[in-house]
Parts: structure tokens; C-alpha cells; sequence
């Protein structure tokens, strides 16, 4: 059996000899050493090093020479900027969505395709199995269910999990102030609920996941766009400006690894937005379905850690860490606890129990700090190849964000460039990928996409990459930057 530390040896091995021929340091066509040389000098087993060549190979960076060696088969390329700030209206609108989401949504179930667009977790990994055993011995062992209703606060002991787990993430709150929901989707819509009237403004992220875009329109809501860096999220200076000029009746972010920027606001930032909200008195429905997916040391807090007046609203879901199927998610609702309890119970009366117990007994065990300790790595490495494959056969001038965690990752193309008609001519190729004027109010984001990097590598996957690339290139002339 391999151990848990056998694995993160032969990952770091690889991802060191990766970096090595990244930055040059083992030239292309250079033969590396062989096992045994490197076993010895590197002080690890042979199967290590076996192990860390395999994901060398799979990942394109080595290739065998039949009684030779490896070989480092890749230039060290230069790395693509990052996307610039987005420039917003700072003034509210109403909110009108994109056509094509729908579009979108429907394609994304196509099962011929190669598919990019949709920010779903990968399906390889053995947590698959341990959930649908959850199932089983819920459905089983349990007397309780298909015999009533239940609470609307949701299944005692996932509430129980859910805050045990917040630890993590350096929130210290009671099971008793946790709702279940239908997904960090529907929580957020029971927030938005309990907190707005139709007409009132909420401010919202620029580029801002579609869903939450969707939420706002369907409630009859204005939004007003503040814009997103591609590093440090939100901008707190643009969301003060805001907070001075308009009535803004609630906030919404997604903390850590945003989507689909991908990024994370720092610590010292997430502080002083606590301040803003205790300042303003504004609430803050907070976004953290990505958080346990970072691919650094430790888990990122979430904004409400900085909380003690129950300002923030933290909304998640198991959607992007088990499985989006189950349909479970969660609110912690400070002080708003009363109203979003009353909210789920008039639109839901209650969630469906069986979900609820399998992902307590996921969450109530060390299978899911495997599966995320696995994940993690794994995404992390899938952004690299991304990384690469991108600089490889796009154009110098695209640009394309650095997440720290998460599963997307956001192309910024060349001003030009339109990425719908992009994603219409992918689309005919049985490629698709989620069109950039999908996170706005107002389109402005047409030369943008998001790409899901979560499922493996494969020859298909990557010649899809290049043939995206082939098709942008085509696109832009020598002379063509970015406006700047
Ligand atoms: C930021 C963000 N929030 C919420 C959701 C939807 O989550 P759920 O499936 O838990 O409703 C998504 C899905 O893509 C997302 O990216």
C-alpha cells in the first residue's frame, strides 16, 4: 500500500524536477538521471522516483528513450501575465443576465464533449466510492427516514460537522446557528431573501460568478460592479466609494479563490472589510465553497472569522469538494439567523435528510481530509499543465490568472478578440468553455472565458487547449496588444 507520505515524497520530487526544467535549469533534450542515481542522491526509494518520472511523463515534462532514460522534452516558457482590473460603471444597474448561460448550462451535460465550462469537481478520485457507501449505510441503519418531515434547521449531526470543520477556516461557531440548504447557491438566495427588498442594491464582484448574477435579477435587485483584482479580490477602496454614494443594502464576495478569478482576499484585507461592514453597518453574504481547495500550506480563514457582530453571512456547499449532486449546503447567519431559518422554512419547509446524513458521515471522518489533501495536489498540478499549455499555444499577449486554489482559472484574450464567438466556434468542435460576458451585468468581459481545470489530463484535453490557442492566434495581429 502506498502511504500518505510516500505520496507527498514522489509529488514534491516531481514537482521539483518540474520546476527545474521550467526555469531552464535541465535543458530540453537533457537526460536526466536514472533511478537508481537519483534514489541515492535524493535519499528515497526507488519507487519514489519511479513513481515522481510517471507524473513527469503523464504531465508531458519527460519522455523514455527505450534503454536510455528519461529525458526533459520541454523548453522553459515564459509564463503569461495575469488579467488586468476589471473597469466598472460604480453606479447601480439593474440586473439583466447573459442569454447564454442557459446555453451554456444545457451544452455542459453533452456527453461527447470536451468539456471546460463547468466548475464541477473531478470524478477521479476514490471519494466517489466512499460516499455512495455513506449512502448505503444511511439508508440502511436509519430508522428515521421516509417517516415525516424534519427540522428546518437541518440534520443535527451535520450541523455538528459543518461546525466542527469551520475550524479550519477560524470560525467558532455553534451547530445551533448553522442552516442546511439546497447548495451554497440556494443559501445565498435565502440570504438575499431575508436581507433586500425588489429595487434595493447590492454590491456585488466584477467579474462575478454568473449564478450569483442570476440571484440578483430573479430578486428584482440592482447590482452595482466593484471591481476584482486578480490577486487580492475585491476592491475594498471602490466598495467604500460605493457604501458613501448609494443605499447598498447587502454585499456579496466569495472569499478564497474566487470564481472565476481564482483569487483570495488576503488576511489583513478580510480585517479591514469587517471594519467596513461595522462602520457602514452593511451586511456581507459571504461565498466560501472553494476554501478548502487552496494549494498553499494552510487553509485561507474566511472572512467571517474577523466577525463578532454577526455582520457576515458565510454561505457554502460540499458542491465543489464531495459532489455537487448531493445538494448540500449551508448558511451560518450571524444575525440573521431567525429570518434565514423562516426564509428556508417558507420556500423549502425542509432539505432532504439522506444527503445530509451520508455528508455527515463523509464529513465525520478522516476520508475527507484524504480525499482533500489528494484533490488539492491534484488540482494544483492540473493548473500547472494548464499554465503551460497555455503559454504554449496562446498568444504571447493573453493573459491568464494564477489561482491559489479553486478549480477555474480566467483567460484574459486580446481586446479584440471575442470570446463568445470563440466559445460558438468551440462549441461546433465539441469543445466548450463558460464565455467571459457571462460574469457581468453589462458584457464587458466579451474578450474573457473561465476554464474548469479540474478533471485529469488527457491527449484530447490538451490537443483541445491548442486547437483554442490555434483559433485565438488566428485572431490577433503581430501588432495586437491589450488597451491597456
Ligand atoms: C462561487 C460559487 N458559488 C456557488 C456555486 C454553486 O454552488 P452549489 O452547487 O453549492 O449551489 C458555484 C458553482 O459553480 C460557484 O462557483
Amino acid at each position: 500500500m502506498v502511504t500518505r507520505l510516500e505520496t507527498s515524497l514522489y509529488n514534491q520530487l516531481a514537482e521539483k524536477l518540474a520546476d527545474h526544467i521550467r526555469s531552464g535549469a535541465i535543458a530540453t533534450g537533457e537526460r536526466l538521471p536514472s533511478i537508481r542515481q537519483l534514489a541515492k542522491r535524493e535519499g528515497v526509494s526507488i519507487s519514489t522516483v519511479m513513481s515522481a518520472y510517471s507524473i513527469l511523463e503523464e504531465q508531458g515534462w519527460v519522455e523514455v528513450r527505450p534503454k536510455s532514460g528519461y529525458y526533459a522534452i520541454k523548453q522553459a516558457r515564459p509564463s503569461l501575465a495575469i488579467p488586468s482590473i476589471a473597469h466598472t460603471e460604480a453606479r447601480p444597474i439593474v440586473a439583466t443576465t447573459s442569454q447564454l448561460v442557459m446555453d451554456v448550462q444545457r451544452n455542459g451535460f453533452r456527453s461527447n464533449a470536451i468539456n471546460f465550462s463547468r466548475a464541477t469537481p473531478a470524478n477521479d478520485f476514490p471519494i466517489a466510492k466512499h460516499l455512495q457507501q455513506s449512502y448505503t449505510r444511511q439508508a440502511r441503519t436509519r430508522q428515521h427516514l421516509g417517516v415525516g418531515y424534519t427540522v428546518p434547521e437541518g440534520s443535527e449531526e451535520l450541523r455538528q460537522q459543518i461546525a466542527r470543520h469551520a475550524i479550519d477556516a477560524g470560525v467558532a461557531v455553534s451547530p445551533d446557528s448553522i442552516v442546511t440548504s439546497i447548495g451554497s447557491l440556494n443559501a445565498m438566495g435565502l440570504c438575499l431573501q431575508a436581507l433586500t427588498q425588489p429595487g434595493d442594491v447590492v454590491a456585488v464582484e466584477s467579474p462575478c460568478y454568473y449564478g450569483i448574477l442570476q440571484l440578483i435579477e430573479s430578486y428584482g435587485l440592482r447590482a452595482v460592479e466593484i471591481p476584482v483584482h486578480p490577486e487580492t479580490g475585491m476592491s475594498l477602496e471602490a466598495l467604500k466609494l460605493a457604501l458613501e454614494q448609494w443605499p447598498i443594502a447587502a454585499i456579496i464576495t466569495v472569499s478564497n479563490f474566487s470564481n472565476p478569478l481564482g483569487c483570495s482576499i488576503p488576511e489583513d484585507r478580510k480585517r479591514a472589510l469587517v471594519d467596513i461592514l461595522e462602520h457602514y453597518e452593511v451586511p456581507l453574504i459571504e461565498d466560501d465553497i472553494y476554501g478548502d481547495l487552496y494549494f498553499g500550506e494552510r487553509r485561507p480563514k474566511a472572512i467571517k472569522a474577523f466577525d463578532t457582530q454577526g455582520w457576515v453571512l458565510l454561505c457554502s456547499s460540499v458542491s465543489k469538494t464531495i459532489d455537487p449532486q448531493m445538494r448540500v449546503g449551508w448558511v451560518m447567519a450571524g444575525r440573521y439567523y431567525e429570518d434565514i431559518l423562516y426564509r428556508k422554512f417558507v420556500n423549502l419547509v425542509a432539505t432532504p435528510l439522506l444527503p445530509q446524513l451520508a455528508c455527515a458521515d463523509i464529513l465525520s471522518q478522516g476520508i475527507y481530509e484524504r480525499h482533500l489533501r489528494q484533490a488539492r495536489e491534484a488540482y494544483r498540478q492540473r493548473y500547472e499543465r494548464l499554465a503551460d499549455l497555455a503559454s504554449e499555444h496562446f498568444p504571447s499577449a493573453t493573459k491568464i490568472s494564477r489561482p491559489q486554489g479553486g478549480i477555474g482559472a480566467w483567460f484574459e484574450l486580446p481586446a479584440s478578440v471575442n470570446a463568445t464567438e470563440l466559445y460558438h466556434h468551440a462549441k461546433d468542435q465539441d469543445v466548450l468553455i463558460a464565455p467571459g460576458e457571462m460574469f457581468s451585468l453589462n458584457k464587458q468581459f466579451r474578450h474573457c472565458f473561465r476554464l474548469s481545470y479540474a478533471y485529469r489530463w488527457t491527449p484530447e484535453r490538451e490537443d483541445a487547449i491548442r486547437r483554442l490557442g490555434e483559433w485565438v492566434t488566428q485572431r490577433v495581429s503581430p501588432t495586437n496588444t491589450f488597451d491597456q
